[in-house]
């Protein structure tokens, strides 16, 4: 069997490249290790910046993936306790993020592909790409030939690993910053809210009408806070965003979110072209991670459909440069707005606990820094 694009992984990267190429009507193949539910379920992301938003609109997607969302209109961030409000879009002269939970986006994202004829098989086992010059893909059952293949099967996939180590850089930080999120019943906050203090950070944002998702720090090497008992994980709340009435809900949802930025250089390797998670790994703070994904989607689409379409193929050299030349971009505020928020914890050096509180006061006081913010949140705007 043989295709113009293999795609490998029905991610985020994966599901909008194989949407933007059907657009363009260039044949992909779309191969994904793990079944539909689990695919559509991974509660991950939340918020598309306005240019990774652009990315559906320019593509006529708009009202198949992103028509009734909510704009991200407001960021409250408490201050031991004191709040500050930061409405970004009057900065950007109304540039703003749309909220989109990944759930939401895949299923739109994989429902649009499939219904429109797209080919996309699950449960696709042992996929090993056989040549990348030549690109020859095989998997249990199954053997495809393509001009090119995009791995999108993220960090622990297999197509980075194809390549050979020695043709790749790659850059790993480990913030030192242990980060726990809970999923309760809890009323959502009216905006997306961040709270720091000496206590650690904590941050809560909404999940629907009557959840909530909480985000809360803490110190590696210690205590597993999956262990923590519930009561001490609302007291840690209550302390941390200021609010002594928060109400407490069940908690349906445990888990530890990984604070460590990784990239891989260069992002291509002969015919295969890394995208999303697979290339780079980013912190969540500024919300990053899926509007990258999104991105290179965007400009590996371009390039690829101008090679099998118009046999322009000078975008392909190019594509690396250009998601690179983002990522760090995104790398460098994720990894500002970390020290911000988490700097001012009882464990930080005092020094930098100062550092961190001058960066805040910044935002609030000089409007070239709150345009830069908010500019960085809405997303920068796309190469042409
Ligand atoms: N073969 C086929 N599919 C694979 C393989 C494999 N060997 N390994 C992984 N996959 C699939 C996974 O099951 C998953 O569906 O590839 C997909 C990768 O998806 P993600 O990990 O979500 O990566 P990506 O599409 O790059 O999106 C990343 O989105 O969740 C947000 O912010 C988050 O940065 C993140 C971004």
């Amino acid at each position: 069997e043989t295709t113009d694009v293999v795609i490998i992984g029905a991610g985020p990267a994966g599901l909008t490249l194989a949407n933007l190429l059907q657009r363009n009507g260039i044949a992909c193949i779309v191969l994904e290790a793990r079944d539909r539910s689990h695919v559509e379920d991974r509660q991950r992301a939340g918020v598309l910046d306005h240019y990774g938003a652009e990315i559906f609109t320019a593509a006529g997607l708009s009202d198949a993936i992103i028509a009734d969302a909510p704009r991200e209109k407001m960021l409250e961030l408490r201050y031991e306790g004191e709040p500050h409000f930061f409405a970004g879009p009057a900065h950007t002269g109304g540039r703003a993020g749309v909220i989109v939970p990944q759930q939401l986006l895949v299923r739109r994202l994989l429902a649009t592909f499939v219904e429109a004829g797209g080919d996309l098989r699950f449960g696709v086992s042992d996929i090993r790409l056989r040549d990348l010059s030549q690109p020859r893909i095989t998997y249990a059952g199954g053997e495809l030939t393509a001009s090119y293949i995009a791995g999108c099967d993220g960090f622990h996939g297999i197509s980075r690993r194809s390549i050979p180590p020695d043709s790749l850089t790659t850059y790993e930080f480990d913030h030192g910053i242990g980060w726990y999120t809970v999923l309760a019943e809890s009323p959502p906050p009216w905006h997306a809210l961040m709270g720091i203090s000496h206590h650690g950070f904590a941050a809560q944002f909404a999940r629907g009408p009557q959840a909530s998702r909480f985000y809360l720090q803490y110190e590696p090497g210690g205590a597993d806070p999956r262990d923590w008992p519930d009561d001490y994980t609302w007291d840690q709340l209550r302390l941390r965003l200021g609010d002594p009435n928060l109400p407490a809900g069940p908690i349906t949802d445990r888990e530890i979110v990984e604070m460590r930025s990784f990239v891989a250089e260069p992002m291509s390797h002969q015919n295969l072209f890394l995208a999303g998670d697979a290339a780079h790994i980013i912190t969540p703070m500024g919300a990053k991670g899926m509007n990258l994904a999104l991105f290179d989607a965007d400009v590996l689409a371009r390039a690829l459909t101008a090679a099998l379409r118009d046999g322009d193929e000078s975008g392909l050299p190019a594509y690396s440069d250009v998601c690179l030349r983002r990522t760090w971009d995104y790398q460098e505020f994720s990894r500002w707005f970390t020290e911000m928020v988490h700097d001012a914890g009882a464990q930080s050096d005092p020094f930098r606990r100062r550092l961190a509180r001058a960066r805040f006061d910044r935002l609030f006081t000089n409007p070239a820094a709150a345009a830069h913010f908010a500019d960085m949140m809405a997303g920068t705007p796309h190469p042409t």
